[in-house]
Formats: C-alpha cells, structure tokens, sequence
C-alpha cells in the first residue's frame, strides 16, 4: 500500500505471487504429507521474518508468534522490558501450578548476513531438491523456538494435560549480549512469578547422528593489553620498544594458544574443555597519507584478545600468566578487561548444570530423547555464549540442546541451512522432552519408599 498502487492491481500482483509461490512449494514438499508441509511452511514464515542485527524486525515476529499461539489456543504476551524490543511468552498452563514451570527458551533475532556469499537470499527461506531449507536463523535458533511451538501444538491436540505449567519465551538480543533481552527477563518480577525449574536452550548441530547437550558455557573475559616505550629511527636497534614488548607478549600468548589447542587436535580435550585465546584486533604505528610512517618505531601498541574460559579453568593461574608473561608491568605494560563475564557464585561454585542422579531433569531429558529413537553424545560445554548463563547464574538448570543431527555446524556462517526432515524428527524430540517434563512428580522414588512401610 505504501507504493500507493491502485487496490485493484495490488490485489492481482499479490494473488499472482500467490500463486507462484505454492507451486514452487509444492515441487519441493512433495515428499511430505500435507500436515508436515504445513508445519514446514509455518517455519519457512518465521525464518522469511528479517530479525537481523542490527535492527531486527522484532515487531513482525512477535506478532507472528502471538498469532501461532492463538492458533493453537494459547495465552500470549508481548511484553516490552524495554521499549522496542517485545519478549513474547506464551503459557500452557500445568492442572498443578503450584509446581516449578518448565521454561523453553528461545532468540528471535539472528545474526547478518553477506548475502553475495549466500546461494539463495538468507531471507527466502528457500527449500532446495534435497530439503534444506537455507535461512539466517535456520540452526540458530528459529528452528527451536517454531518446534517447541509445533510440540506443544500437537501434545495439546493429543489432549494432553500438563501437570506443569509450560512457559514459551523468545527473547530479543541474544546476539548482541542479551542485556536487553535475557537479562532483563532474567531479573524481572515476571520471572519470579514463574516459578521457573529448569531451562530448555539453544546448543548447536552435530555432523555425526548423535545430538549433542551442553550443561554449561565457556564465559568471554575480552582483554586489551597496551606496551609503551620509547619512540625511535625505525633503522635503531634498541630494548624495550613498545613493539618489541608486545612482541614477546604475543609470543607467550602464541605459545600459551597453540598449547590448548593441541589437546583439542590431539583429540584430548573438545573445544568447550579449553581455554581459547583470539587475536581482535592491533592497532600501533603513525598514519600517513598512503598508510603508515614506515621509517618510524611507533610508542604505543594495542592488542585485544577474546578470551573464552570453562567454568573447569584454573582462573587464577590465566591471570597470573597475564600480569606476569603476557603483560607485564616490568616491560611498561598494562591490561584491562572489557568484558569479563563471572564463571561461578560468591562460593566458587560454577555456574554448571548437573548432568548426574542429583538432577531429575537431566535423566528426564536422556530418557525422553532415548524414547523418540534419538541418540546423545556426552554432555559439553558450550564453546560460545548463549542466554543460558542468565538463567545458569540464578541456580536454575538449563540445557543448551538443538536437536540437529546429521547437520554441518552452520551457526554465523554462510548458506546456514537445517533439513526438513531434521526439523520435523526435532520436533518428535520435544513432543517426548515436553510430555516427560510436563508430567514429572518430584519425589516419585521416596514417596514409594514412604509407602512400602
Ligand atoms: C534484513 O535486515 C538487515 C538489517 O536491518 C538489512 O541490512 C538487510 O538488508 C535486510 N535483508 C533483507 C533481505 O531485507
Ligand atoms: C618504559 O617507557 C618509558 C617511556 O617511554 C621509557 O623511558 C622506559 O625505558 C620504559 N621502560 C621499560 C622497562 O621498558
Ligand atoms: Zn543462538
């Protein structure tokens, strides 16, 4: 309407589009039946939603998630923790409320993309002739989000009754830190009001046919080191000029990286057990016209790291190893932290999920996955960050699992794409995780003691 096309012509153009469009469906679900073409359309939808950073269409999606749960008779709110940004939670309630919730959690926005690098517009949703459907969101993580909507979907129409209440959130701005999003959640009245007792999150793909669980996070702590000294003739060989400090700084850091990462080659350690240390950028040396002054030993240097620590890591010995190696005050050296997210409680307790006897969720969630014919590896530690930390800091469960087997790990990256079937066996996975959660009685095991005496 804004193109101020006459209503006549626009009502053509868009029934001719309609048209189009359910042919080229058609083609590529003809494989499906027509309820699994549906729910594949309803995921198609959400992914075409442009949730972009920088500026996602936030609006868009959660009125498209409000509309999804009406549909399936669900009560929804939209509600703005701050202004611009809707976190819409949807409610199954439980026959008991009185018990803890289960909260499936999920981001709307997603990541940008190059789209010259991309095969099909990261926004089409576009399904090609072996049903992947390429999308910015695919892995991470609409498909999540539309299957616990699907899941739920179905057990309602199955007639089940939860006896907890089941809570569907998806929250804005997980990709850029969460502050607006999980954060706010995190701490607001809503939350509490909740009762929340465990956390269902994002985790990512396997390329092998074992989905994979993660029952905590690597925290980021991003470093910035900074050498002064004496400025020189860049012909001048002398001691402790700022580049040749950071030099040796990047040596040791150097040294230190190639260390971790040969346990994870020597396929001693997975990627979330060590701690990664990444160059982010440099800066040193004095602009010129075409460049920089060549001839000329520069005073200052500047180098930032991203970090990422597991809550397993001897924190101590990493900061002693900073001040002491990689920048010390005894070369004119000095370091601060832009971020340096908490690994564990005042106690020193990691900010872990039990995955043993002492957590019911976590056998609740083996079993349910084991009943819907899937298979787990060993639980993990999530090498990056996702939201969990928030819900994680609070003593809360929460698993990081996406169930995706058989998939390229394509989070962030080019062409992210998620295979139908993949999809729709991910949501069989949930409707068993859901059921067993929905139903679980605390305590089963002693009140069966209490009644053999
Ligand atoms: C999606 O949104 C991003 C960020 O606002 C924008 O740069 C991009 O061009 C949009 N993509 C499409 C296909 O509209
Ligand atoms: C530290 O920097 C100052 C000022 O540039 C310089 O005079 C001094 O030699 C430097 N000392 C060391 C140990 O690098
Ligand atoms: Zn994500």
């Amino acid at each position: 309407m804004e193109f101020h096309v006459p209503n006549t012509v626009s009502f053509h153009l868009s029934l001719l589009i309609l048209v189009a469009w359910s042919s080229v469906q058609a083609s590529h679900s003809s494989s499906l039946s027509s309820s699994a073409a549906e729910t594949i359309s309803r995921f198609q939808h959400y992914l075409q939603i442009n949730t972009s950073q920088p500026t996602p269409n936030y609006y868009q999606a959660s009125d498209f998630l409000v509309s999804q749960a009406k549909s399936s008779s669900l009560q929804s709110q939209a509600i703005e923790f701050v202004r611009g940004k809707p976190f819409v939670l949807i409610k199954w309630p439980g026959t008991n409320p009185h018990l803890p919730s289960i909260l499936l959690y999920s981001h709307t926005d997603v990541v940008p993309s190059e789209i010259d690098k991309w095969k099909y517009d990261p926004f089409s949703a576009h399904i090609d002739d072996n049903g992947n459907i390429y999308a910015r969101g695919s892995q991470d993580m609409k498909c999540v989000g539309m299957q616990y909507l699907e899941a739920v979907r179905r057990l309602k129409a199955s007639g089940l009754q939860p006896l907890r209440s089941i809570y569907l959130a998806f929250s804005p701005d997980e990709e850029i830190g969460g502050q607006d999003g999980a954060a706010k959640f995190a701490e607001s009245e809503v939350f509490k009001s909740l009762n929340i007792g465990v956390v269902l999150d994002e985790g990512m793909a396997s390329a092998d046919e074992n989905y994979r669980i993660f029952y905590a996070e690597r925290s980021a702590r991003w470093l910035v080191i900074k050498a002064i000294g004496q400025p020189g003739h860049g012909s001048r060989l002398y001691d402790n000029s700022a580049a040749e400090n950071m030099m040796k700084s990047l040596e040791s850091i150097r040294r230190f990286r190639a260390s971790q990462f040969d346990m994870i080659k020597a396929g001693l350690m997975a990627e979330g057990e060590v701690i990664s240390v990444n160059m982010a950028y440099s800066t040193a040396g004095t602009p010129s016209p075409t460049g920089f002054v060549m001839n000329l030993q520069p005073s200052e240097a500047e180098v930032g790291f991203d970090i990422r620590v597991p809550p397993t890591a001897d924190l101590e010995s990493l900061e002693r190893r900073i001040a002491d190696e990689w920048a010390p005050a005894s070369r004119n050296m000095t370091f601060r932290f832009l971020a340096k997210a908490p690994v564990h409680d005042e106690f020193g307790n990691p900010f872990t999920t039990k995955t043993d006897s002492s957590n019911p969720w976590w056998g609740l969630l083996q079993d349910a996955i084991q009943r819907a014919g899937g298979k787990l590896h060993e639980p993990g530690i999530f090498p990056a960050s996702t939201d969990s930390r928030y819900f994680r800091r609070l003593g809360l469960p929460a698993f990081g699992f996406s169930p995706m087997a058989n998939t390229p790990i394509l989070l962030h990256d080019h062409n992210e794409f998620l295979n139908q079937e993949v999809y729709l066996k991910g949501i069989t996975m949930y409707e068993s995780i859901i059921k067993a959660y929905a139903s679980y009685v605390e305590n089963e095991g002693n009140r069966a003691s209490t009644g053999d005496l």
